[in-house]
């Protein structure tokens, strides 16, 4: 079973355990966090299920999304979290989603924690594609994917009803061969050790 561990300049991606439930209800119980994911915001209760739940799942299994905590390595707090799912019918297919404490947005966070990510699929994982889907309205998102250099390749008009409405979504994806073409993909540094 593999335990994830990714190391960048300021943070460390590893699983979540229940001594960081508090951190992680913190961000997990702010309707502006969940505003645009599928997911509602959390009871102190629902938090601690959900880490002992997910502390069952690891990375590789087809199918199944797994959550990963993002630790700032100075304070050893949890800033946030990013889920991983292996497509079921094709395990070189990747999708990401990420979200980052409204304590701690707009520090490049997000960022330094997708070029990780990416980083680990693309070099470590030999993964083929990595895709990523937002809301239609979720500019921070967005602007996160074009920054990294993700090409929009779908945009689905009130293709999902969730919190009372129907919502479109766009989605983004990067290629191996796209990710090994940017300049950031020649530039990386990011540490990548087992746990
Ligand atoms: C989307 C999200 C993860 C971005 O996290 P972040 O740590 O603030 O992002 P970063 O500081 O790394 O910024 C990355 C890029 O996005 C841009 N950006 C971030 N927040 C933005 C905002 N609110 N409005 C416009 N642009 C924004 C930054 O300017 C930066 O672009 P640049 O590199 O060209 O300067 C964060 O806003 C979040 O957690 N939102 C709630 C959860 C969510 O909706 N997640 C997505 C669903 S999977």
């Amino acid at each position: 079973m593999e335990q994830l561990n990714i190391q960048t300049e300021r943070l460390k991606i590893r699983h979540i355990d229940l001594a960081d439930l508090s951190d992680f209800h913190l961000y997990r119980s702010n309707p502006e966090i969940t505003k645009y994911q599928g997911f509602d915001v959390m009871t102190i209760e629902q938090a601690q299920e959900f880490i002992k739940d997910n502390s069952t799942k690891h990375f590789g299994k087809a199918g199944e999304w797994v959550q990963y905590g993002i630790e700032n390595r100075e304070t050893s707090r949890l800033i946030g979290d990013c889920a991983i799912k292996l497509d079921s019918y094709d395990t070189r297919i990747a999708v990401i989603g990420i979200t980052i404490s409204h304590l701690e947005q707009k520090k490049g966070y997000a960022k330094e924690v997708m070029l990780g990510v990416l980083s680990f699929l693309f070099d470590n994982k030999e993964i083929h594609r990595v895709v990523e889907i937002v809301d239609a309205e979720n500019i921070a998102s967005i602007n996160l994917l074009k920054s990294l250099g993700f090409r929009q390749e779908g945009h689905f008009i009130e293709n999902i009803f969730f919190k009372g409405k129907w919502g479109s979504e766009f989605q983004y994806a990067m290629l191996r061969r796209e990710w090994e073409e940017t300049k950031i993909g020649k530039n990386r540094s990011v540490e990548l050790t087992p746990r």
